[in-house]
């Protein structure tokens, strides 16, 4: 998608003026506004969305400079270039110290025009990322749930407003914790079925020889055990959405009937003779590679074909690093709430530690990490202290290669090494978390538990699978 124009109003009584500035504006690529006089630029500051005025000084009715007083009132952020003749400069100079952002003089060199607008734009973009900053006057950028600035997420919306009020397929494929699952409800929600069941299915956790009758359901006596019947997935999203998460580990034999329900739009449960027609949307995801399965022949191609109607591509955080702040705020502002905390900001230098980690966990790792730190910072700031020591440059694992050999050592494929490391980063985490919260209680599990909102039981069941004993002396400290 392209970035959205930047909005410019020229303001000047000369007709010719106007139209000289505005043919050069717009060949460099802004859209342009005019007005003849301050109090018809006013109007348009009103009614639309400006990013810059040029306006000359002497003008019939309000005059520029009290355009410029005006408009610095309303927006002190709204950079404003004057345009004088050069034998006002004494003006100029008024202007300036009034609160315009530069000036440029009369006859116009295109060459000096588009430096002094290139300049006041950048500024108000940086102005604009300052207030962003601040945690109370900010808002991420936000639409069906998913946060992100960048140009990927911005393609995504675009995407999303095209397709989820259709009956379309939809692949979603993207690495682990990257939003697949955001963006499957985001579809249904976001479409005419929202009222309907969202019904999903994590393929890689039913059994091989259930997997058809989940999907399909089946009738008392298709299989031992089968004492009444029950409806499969495909009912239970009838009218709704079907998400069908880790496509590429449905067994062969199953994508033969799979695809069949798709195709027709009906299957039979297993055991059954009845033909059922359901009206379901289906969203696939996937963190693996399909058209690689499909050439070692572990995923059908006619069935790829199907799913892959509108392909949605989630980009891996790093490849979107200018969503991380964003984010981190996003995630701040919700553990506050949740864990009744006052984080008020991130310090700079904590802000570059998560821009530049690698995120093999993505979004989710982001989410952990924070939640974290807000639960143990004890300060309104979080800094880079309050971060685990993976993402603390000559500290960590990531950083001595130690889960590196794991990744790229063996037989395991690159996607199963990011898979370890992940699993490793995201039980450090939960280790450390465990620690910290043991600490903080003087080793009593129930508080502890209380402190990480999950049962002492849970707790318990995680200690023993971290090997961490109930008894420890580094709980006394
Ligand atoms: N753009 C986003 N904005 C806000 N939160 C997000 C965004 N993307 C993901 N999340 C959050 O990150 C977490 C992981 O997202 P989700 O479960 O959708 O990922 P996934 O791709 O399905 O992961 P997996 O492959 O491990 O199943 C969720 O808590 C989700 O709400
Ligand atoms: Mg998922």
């Amino acid at each position: 998608m392209l970035p959205e124009r930047k909005q410019i109003l020229v303001v000047d009584d000369e007709p010719n003026l106007r139209r000289v500035l505005g043919a050069q504006l717009m060949r460099d690529g802004y859209d342009v506004h005019t007005a003849e006089d301050g109090e018809q630029a006013l109007q348009t500051l009103q009614d639309h969305h400006i990013d810059l005025v040029i306006t000359d000084l002497r003008m019939p009715k309000v005059d520029g400079m009290e355009l410029l007083r005006r408009s610095v009132a309303m927006d002190a952020d709204l950079p404003v270039i004057m345009i004088t003749a050069h034998a006002t400069v004494d003006n100029a100079v008024e202007a300036l110290k009034t609160g315009a952002f530069d000036y440029i003089t009369k006859p116009f060199d295109q060459a000096e025009v588009r430096v002094v607008v290139g300049k006041a734009l950048r500024t108000r973009d940086l102005s604009a990322y300052d207030a962003r900053r601040s945690l109370e006057d900010s808002t991420p950028h936000v639409r069906y749930g998913i946060i992100g600035f960048s140009s990927g997420i911005r393609e995504l919306y675009a995407v999303l407003d095209r397709v989820a009020d259709t009956p379309t397929n939809v692949l979603i494929t993207g690495e682990s914790g990257t939003g697949k699952e955001l963006v499957a409800r985001a579809l249904h929600e976001n479409s005419s079925r929202a009222g309907r069941p969202f019904i999903k299915v994590n393929c890689a956790a039913i059994p091989r020889d259930l997997m058809e009758s989940e999907l399909f359901g089946y009738e008392r006596g298709a299989f031992t055990g089968a004492v009444g019947s029950k409806p499969g997935r495909f009912e239970l999203a009838s009218g709704g959405t079907l998400l069908l998460d880790e496509i590429g580990s449905i067994p062969v034999e199953m994508q033969v009937k799979l695809l069949r329900a798709l195709q027709e739009s009906e299957f039979e449960r297993v055991g059954g003779i009845k033909t059922i027609r359901v009206d379901v949307r289906l969203i696939a995801a996937t963190n693996s590679d399909l058209k690689k399965d499909i050439e070692t022949g572990s995923f059908r191609e006619d069935l790829f074909y199907r799913l892959n109607v509108v392909p949605i591509r989630l980009p891996s955080l790093r490849e979107r690093a200018e969503d991380i702040p964003p984010l981190a705020r996003h995630f701040i502002e919700r553990s506050n709430a949740r864990l009744s905390k006052h984080i008020q900001s991130i310090v700079p230098e904590a802000e570059q530690l998560l821009v530049k980690h690698p995120w093999p966990g993505n979004i989710r790792e982001l989410e952990n990490v924070i939640e974290r730190a807000v639960l143990f910072c004890d300060d309104d700031v979080l800094r880079p202290t309050d971060l685990p020591p993976e993402l603390r440059p000559g500290e960590g694992a990531f950083a001595t290669g130690e889960e590196g050999a794991t990744a790229s050592g063996g037989t395991s494929s690159p996607a199963e090494g990011l898979k370890e490391q992940v699993k490793a980063a995201m039980s450090r985490l939960e280790r450390d978390l465990i620690i910290k919260a043991l600490r903080q209680t003087r080793g009593n599990v129930t508080h502890a538990a209380r402190l990480l909102k999950i049962s002492r039981k849970g707790l318990q069941l995680k200690m023993k699978e971290l090997n961490l004993r109930e008894r420890d002396e580094r709980f006394d400290s």
